[in-house]
């Protein structure tokens, strides 16, 4: 079960030791969150990684274990698996081809680590998000409170950043929100963001606001342009971490993630990122803003499109499945 407690038993599992995982397996432990197994298909990563995490134990000053794994079996009776698992956005991959490699990854991924681990908590980090996330709830079959996708916080950290950029004001006086789909049609609301509770809109003019609001809907695509063989992974890892926390320490936090909509926002059927309350039972309450038509209309759209992915992805899992 999972306890509301820091308790030491506490168990977080990460699936896929790349650059995000192996940085949240880092946050996670040097927060004193949890112990941590991080599993890697490939032999030794994982537990190189977990033995220099382990290592860094006596500056940071913590006691939790990392584990490094190639077996789903030493991640049994964790309280939340993160699925970290695939291929990242890359310059070279078509959107198909990461459908078709990540969505085989994470189904895999996420029934095996839930077959050791029925209590747990899942968490997506892997993209397309919104359409893992679909998928790796349809694969175990949990109860859709317990299962979500993080790309809510990481799209408003970085709209965040660049109202503090914008502004020259620290970024800890700043709460911003952004909903929807984590792609190129997510749904940054000015109206929800704030300097010290005062909205945006009455510090930066509506120019200054658009072209925040279009750097934010690439922020992803601008570090893959920068990196080029590579995504972003700092800031991924970070949200992710905030979720579980909340999850862990039972705080109950609001923040926008991606999480399965029954008629919410008019939207049926489909994960998509909106506010919620994160406690240790997972998603504890989907929250409805009051939207204009016009941020309504842009969230509804944002869904369509992740409708239509869903069914995509689920055509291009079935031609593969056929062909072998
Ligand atoms: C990003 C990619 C990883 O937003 O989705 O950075």
């Amino acid at each position: 079960m999972n306890s509301p407690s820091n308790h030491p038993s506490t168990r977080v599992s990460i699936i896929g030791a790349g650059k995000v995982g192996s940085t949240l397996a880092q946050r996670i432990a040097e927060k004193n969150l949890a112990d941590v197994v991080l599993l890697d298909i490939v032999e030794g990563w994982s537990q190189g990684v977990a033995l220099d995490l382990m290592q860094a134990r006596g500056v940071e000053r913590h006691d939790r274990q990392i584990v490094g794994t190639n077996h789903y079996t030493d991640t049994a009776n964790s309280n939340i698996i993160v699925i970290a698992a695939g291929i990242p956005r890359k310059p070279g991959i078509n959107r198909e081809d990461l459908i078709k490699i990540n969505a085989r990854i994470v189904t895999e991924a996420a029934k095996s680590a839930i077959a050791h681990s029925p209590e747990a908590i899942l968490i997506v980090v892997t993209n397309p998000l919104d359409i893992m996330t679909y998928l790796a709830w349809e694969a175990t079959g949990l109860p859709k409170h317990r299962v979500m996708g993080m790309a809510g916080i990481l799209d408003s950290a970085r709209f965040q950043t660049f109202i503090a950029m914008e502004l020259g004001v620290s970024i800890a006086q700043i709460n911003a929100t952004v909903l929807g789909s984590h792609g190129d049609l997510m749904v940054p609301l000015p109206r929800y963001s704030t300097v010290n509770g005062i909205p945006i809109a009455q510090l930066m003019d509506a120019g200054a606001i658009d072209r925040i609001v279009q750097r934010t809907r690439h922020g992803g695509a601008e570090i893959v342009g920068l990196m080029k063989t590579g995504s972003a992974y700092f800031a991924p890892a970070s949200s992710t971490c905030l979720m579980v926390e909340s999850i862990l320490l039972n705080q109950s936090r609001l923040f926008p993630c991606s999480v399965y909509l029954d008629g919410e926002y008019g939207v049926q059927n489909i994960f998509l990122g909106v506010p919620c309350r994160l406690g240790y039972q997972g998603v504890e309450q989907v929250v409805e803003l009051e939207l204009s038509d016009t941020e309504k209309a842009a969230l509804i759209e944002s869904g369509k499109v992740v409708s239509q992915n869903i069914e995509e992805a689920k055509a291009i899992l079935k031609t593969a499945a056929t062909k072998e």
